[in-house]
């Protein structure tokens, strides 16, 4: 048992050594064991929200450093034995009118990307297909409302977690679902996103998604995905005992897979 751990281990180290030379190649699109950063974005607006993160990052250092400066200097200085007879001052205007101004001042330049941004993510781009998903107690469904089958129903599927023992060699613990949801890539997609029983979240990170499902309410969002992968997601709203075992899986193809495999799968239903 020791053994196989090992040369997993081993395997992995690979995988990582592997990925830092070829970042191109190798891509982190699902949650990882005590991971901090970002998954990779496969989106334009995921790409936005890692490239906010950095712009915020930096007028947050700048900040604090300002600050624990300012703060460390003031306790050296002002400390009794330093200076045992206290300034009697209590007013400086033109101090006060800087320590207002500057906080307003980078909080507005902080809100214009913010804004651009946010407008971005709101924006549906004409959307070639449309999908429909609702959040159960505890799996997703899915309906691909423009297409028929020859009974005139709607491509509609279930997708449930592959529980722990029903596990592949190389699928993903508590991530991986029976049914994918295949979609084209580059192409604006519209996800309609509603709950049939209790609150639910459709979350993906490496799409910039994370959408709340509300019975009797329809939300929407959209993407448009850059290149092929798997994409893993999760619920991201408490909402019952199993709330962490309601996975999503986004499968990515070109198009001509794409048509292949909405062909079979309406032949199928
Ligand atoms: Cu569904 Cu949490």
């Amino acid at each position: 048992m020791s053994r196989t751990i090992f040369k997993k281990e081993k395997w992995n180290y690979l995988l990582a050594t592997f990925a830092t030379l070829y970042p191109n190649l190798v891509r982190c699109d699902a949650a990882e064991n005590w991971q901090v950063g970002f998954q990779d974005p496969a989106t334009p607006i995921m790409e936005g929200v890692i490239n906010l993160h950095h712009d915020l990052m930096f007028f947050l250092w700048v900040v604090l450093v300002f600050v624990t400066w300012m703060l460390l200097r003031t306790l050296w200085h002002f400390t009794y034995t330093q200076n045992p007879i206290a300034s009697l001052s209590n007013h400086g205007t033109l101090i006060e009118i800087i320590w207002t101004t500057t906080p307003a001042l980078i909080l507005l330049i902080i809100a214009i990307p913010s804004f651009s941004l946010l407008y971005a993510m709101d924006e549906i781009i004409s959307p070639a297909i449309t999908i429909k998903t609702l959040g159960h107690q505890w799996y997703w469904s899915y309906e691909y409302s423009d297409y028929m089958n020859q009974s005139d129903e709607f491509l509609t599927f279930d997708s449930y977690m592959i529980p722990e023992d029903e596990l592949e060699l190389g699928q993903l613990r508590l991530l991986e679902v029976d049914n994918h949801v295949v979609v084209p890539t580059n192409t604006h997609i519209r996800i309609i996103v509603s709950a049939a029983d209790v609150l639910h979240s459709w979350a993906v990170p490496s799409l910039g998604i994370k959408c709340d499902a509300i019975p009797g309410r329809l939300n929407q969002t959209s993407m448009f995905i850059k290149r092929e992968g798997l994409y893993y997601g999760q619920c991201s709203e408490i909402c019952g005992v199993n709330h962490g075992f309601m996975p999503i899986v986004i499968e990515s193809v070109s198009l001509p897979n794409y048509v292949t495999w909405i062909y079979n799968k309406l032949l199928n239903q």
